[in-house]
C-alpha cells in the first residue's frame, strides 16, 4: 500500500491510500480519520449497481450508520441544479455538520459531492473513494470541487480538502474502454507538464494500460498521485505553479461548453486540448515539431481506440469538431477562469516535462490552430 500524506492548512492532515481491493477494509483506516458514524455516499445509478452495496455492508459492519443518495450519471449532471437537489436531501436527513459525506464515483460525483461537502452549512468532513481513472490519477487529488455553468466549466467551485482519499485500483477493471482513455489522458497531461520518464513508460506501454493491466494501472495511479501532490502542495491555491495542470484545460473546457456537457467527455475534450494548444504552442517557436509529433503520436492510440469501442460516439465527437462554430469557441474562451482583464491565458509545452503560461494569446491565433487541427484530424 502507498500512503501520501497531504497538508494544505496548517492544522488539517489528510492521507491519501492507495490498495488494491481497500474497499473491503475501508473502516479499519476510515476510523482514523472521521469521527461521527453517521455517514452519507453520494453515487450514481451505474457506479452504486457495481459496488454501492458492497460500501454500505463493509459500513455497516464497521459500525458506521451509512445511508446513500443517488444522483443520475453524466457531466450534464454535475450542475447547480443537482447540488440543490443534494442540500434538499440532506435537509430531509437531518444532516448536521458532523456527517461525513462520501463521493463514490469519478471526477463529476467527486466534485459535485465535494461541491456540496464544501458549502452545506459551511463545510461537511468530505470522503473521496474515487472509481475512474481519471478520478483516482486526477480529480480526487489536490481539493478543487466545482458544478458547471452552460456557459462556463467549473465556474462554481471551491478549493476544499477532504477528510481522507480511499484509492481501490482493482474497481478499475470494471471501467470501460473509453473511461480507461480519459483516464490516461490525465495521465499524459501529468507526464507532458513534469515527467519525461513517466511519459516514456506510458508510450513503452500504453496497449498493457488499455487492455486494463492491473499491475500497471496500480503504478500509474501511485505515480500520478504522487507527481500531482507535488505540484500542489507547492501552489495549494493556485496562484502561480499549479497553474501548469491545466494544460489542455482551456481549449478543453471551451469544447466541452461547446457540446453542452454531451458526446464528448472530459478525457476526450482535454485530448483535444492538448493537441490544439500544442498546435499554437509550435506556431509560436514555444516548442518543436517534434514534441508535437510525440504528443499526437501517443494521444493518437486513445480516440483511435474508442473509435472500435463506440463508433458512434466517435463519429459524434468527429461531427463536434467538424461543426465547431469557431468564432463562438472564441467568445467561450474568454469566459475561462485562468483569464485576467479580458486576455486568454494558455498554459504551453515547451519540451517534455516543461511547459510555461502565456498571457497574450490572440483569437486569430486560436482560429489558425484550430483551423489546421480540423483539416488534420482523420475523419473515420
Ligand atoms: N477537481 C479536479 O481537480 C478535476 C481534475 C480533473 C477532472 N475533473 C473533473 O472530472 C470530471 C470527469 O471525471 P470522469 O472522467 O471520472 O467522469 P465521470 O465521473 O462521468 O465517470 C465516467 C463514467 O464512468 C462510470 N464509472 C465510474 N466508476 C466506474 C467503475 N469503477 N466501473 C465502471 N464505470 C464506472 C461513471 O458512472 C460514468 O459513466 C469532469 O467533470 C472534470 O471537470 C476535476
Ligand atoms: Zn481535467
Amino acid at each position: 500500500m502507498k500512503e501520501i500524506k497531504v497538508k494544505i492548512i496548517e492544522d488539517k492532515e489528510y492521507q491519501i491510500y492507495i490498495k488494491k481491493g481497500i474497499l473491503s477494509s475501508l473502516t479499519e483506516y476510515l476510523s482514523r480519520t472521521i469521527e461521527n458514524k453517521k455517514v452519507i455516499v453520494i453515487t450514481n445509478p451505474l457506479v452504486n449497481g457495481l459496488y454501492g452495496a458492497k460500501l454500505l455492508s463493509v459500513l455497516k459492519k464497521g459500525g458506521y450508520n451509512p445511508d446513500s443518495i443517488e444522483v443520475p450519471d453524466g457531466e450534464k449532471y454535475k450542475s447547480l441544479i443537482t447540488a440543490n437537489y443534494l442540500y434538499d436531501e440532506l435537509l430531509k436527513r437531518k444532516v448536521d455538520r458532523t456527517t461525513t459525506l462520501i463521493a463514490l464515483g469519478g471526477g463529476v460525483i467527486g466534485d459535485l459531492t465535494g461541491f456540496v461537502a464544501a458549502t452545506y452549512m459551511r463545510g461537511l468532513p468530505l470522503v473521496h473513494i474515487p472509481t475512474t481513472l481519471l478520478a483516482q490519477v486526477d480529480s480526487s487529488i489536490g481539493g478543487k470541487v466545482a458544478v458547471d455553468h452552460p456557459l462556463a466549466k467549473n465556474i462554481m467551485g471551491s478549493f476544499y480538502q477532504p477528510q481522507a482519499v480511499y484509492i481501490d485500483p482493482e474497481v478499475l477493471q470494471t471501467l470501460s474502454e473509453r473511461d480507461i482513455n480519459n483516464g490516461m489522458v490525465e495521465a499524459i497531461k501529468i507526464a507532458v507538464i513534469s515527467s519525461p520518464s513517466l511519459f516514456r513508460w506510458l508510450e513503452k506501454n500504453i496497449a498493457q494500460f488499455i487492455n486494463k493491466n492491473i499491475y500497471l494501472l496500480d503504478e500509474l495511479v501511485k505515480e500520478a498521485v504522487s507527481l500531482k501532490v507535488d505540484i500542489v502542495l507547492k501552489d495549494p491555491w493556485e496562484r502561480g505553479l499549479r497553474k501548469i495542470l491545466n494544460f489542455g484545460h482551456s481549449i478543453g473546457h471551451a469544447l466541452e461548453v461547446e457540446a453542452g456537457y454531451q458526446g464528448l467527455s472530459h478525457g476526450e475534450a482535454v485530448a483535444l486540448g492538448m493537441l490544439i494548444e500544442t498546435k499554437i504552442a509550435h506556431h509560436r517557436g514555444i516548442c518543436s515539431e517534434v514534441l508535437e509529433e510525440q504528443i499526437k503520436h501517443i494521444l493518437s492510440f486513445l480516440p483511435a481506440g474508442a473509435v472500435h469501442a463506440d463508433r458512434r460516439k466517435q463519429e459524434s465527437i468527429n461531427t463536434d469538431i467538424r461543426e465547431l462554430d469557431l468564432n463562438h469557441l472564441c467568445e467561450t474562451l474568454t469566459l475561462d477562469k485562468k483569464n485576467i482583464q479580458g486576455k486568454m491565458r494558455f498554459i504551453l509545452p515547451e519540451t517534455l516535462g516543461k511547459v510555461t503560461l502565456v498571457d497574450d494569446i490572440t483569437k486569430e491565433e486560436v482560429i489558425k490552430a484550430l483551423e489546421e487541427f480540423k483539416k488534420e484530424w482523420v475523419l473515420c
